[in-house]
């Protein structure tokens, strides 16, 4: 063979032989990575440490658990630590996931998952770009939710929290049983304006119903078909306050209803009205509401939730009368928490596993 022609195929050996090598060695670090993935579990972070068992246990199984030791909000600060690394986030309403906490997690998170259905702690625009999936609790607490605005409805017409406290500080001693003492407005006759009627407002409203109540009004970005349930006429939001004995928000909280009730929204409210709100504080304008309160713009108000939660106890809400005020528990029953958490557990897991979450939100 002339010396050309074994130099050719020499050097297009050699080619041959790199080429092989090359494949070879991504091959080799494919399969690294395939098995390090299959062999580390991901890793999850949850954020406080008095998660019902049962939802942790769905977790351990599938992930490596970061558990935070303490029962309240987890801090700014180590939450921005503790996030870095994470592929899922096990978090609460108290947890504001914005674009510093996303940035400091790193692009391997995929999930979050949300013991809530209210997401306005979330900044989902961000999340979105990042494309992080998340999971929620939809329909869960709509049974416990409004049941529990029923309650606070009838303790603010009926004034029981006043009642009560005139027992302790000796108001009724000296008053007695009088005539027009602890006087409410009750609910008969009574005509009710439900602010968003999602599964919420309609779970509301049919639960008022048997109260003999005049009729029900709500106002929403569309007419419902459910709301024939109930009767319920649907208005504008305008109309709603103006007409409303009984005003109940039920809307979720976003750039469009945030301080939806401000000056004046109370200053067109009936004197005798009552505004109760088991959504978010931030609906309302929290200093218009004082005002109102004060100068019987409005008779009265009942709020499971406020701006901020939670509230501090010198705040100026807390020193009115007029105003009911409990500490966000809507979905306050053992039951409706179990389902929370586990649902929150299991959306996370399955997002991690490339299988369809029980609730996803985005
Ligand atoms: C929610 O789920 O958004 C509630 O406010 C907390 O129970």
């Amino acid at each position: 063979m002339p010396i050309e022609c074994s130099a050719i195929l020499a050097r297009c050996y050699a080619i041959a032989r790199n080429a092989v090598d090359i494949w070879v060695l991504k091959a080799n670090s494919r399969h690294t990575f395939y098995d390090s993935q299959r062999m580390n579990k991901p890793k999850v972070l949850v954020t406080r440490g008095d998660i019902l068992k049962s939802a942790i246990s769905i977790l351990e199984e599938k992930c490596e658990v970061e558990l935070m030791p303490d029962h309240s909000p987890i801090s700014r600060i180590d939450l921005l630590n503790k996030i870095s690394g994470k592929n899922g986030l096990f978090c609460l309403i108290t947890d504001k996931v914005d674009h510093e906490v996303l940035e400091r997690a790193g692009p391997q998170l995929k999930v979050i998952g949300t013991m809530s259905v209210g997401y306005d702690h979330l900044d989902i625009n961000e999340i979105k770009k990042r494309k992080i999936s998340v999971g929620y609790t939809p329909n869960v607490h709509t049974a416990s939710t409004a049941e529990l605005t029923v309650a606070l409805t009838l303790a603010t017409t009926r004034r029981l929290f006043e009642a009560r406290d005139e027992i302790i500080n000796g108001g009724w001693a000296k008053s007695a049983w009088g005539p027009l003492w602890m006087c409410g407005g009750g609910l008969v006759g009574a005509k009710v304006g439900i602010v968003g009627l999602g599964s919420i407002g309609l779970a509301v409203a049919k639960r008022l119903l048997p109260f003999d109540i005049a009729k029900i009004m709500y106002c929403g970005r569309q007419e419902k078909p459910e709301a024939a349930q109930v009767s319920g006429k649907y208005v504008t939001f305008d109309h709603l306050i103006k007409e409303s004995d009984v005003v109940i928000i039920t809307c979720p909280l976003n750039d469009t209803t945030r301080n939806m009730f401000g000056p004046a929204q109370f200053a067109s409210m009936k004197s005798n009205a009552v505004l109760i709100n088991t959504s978010r504080g931030g609906v309302v304008d929290q200093s218009a509401l004082v005002h109102a309160l004060k100068t019987g713009q409005i008779t009265a108000a009942g709020l499971d939730v406020m701006t901020p939660e939670p509230l501090p106890v010198d705040h100026e809400l807390t020193q009115l009368k007029n105003c009911v005020l409990i500490s966000h528990i809507g979905s306050a029953t053992l039951q409706t928490r179990t389902t929370m958490a586990t649902m929150t557990a299991q959306n996370i897991v399955n997002a991690l596993e490339g299988k369809p979450m029980p609730a996803q939100l985005c």
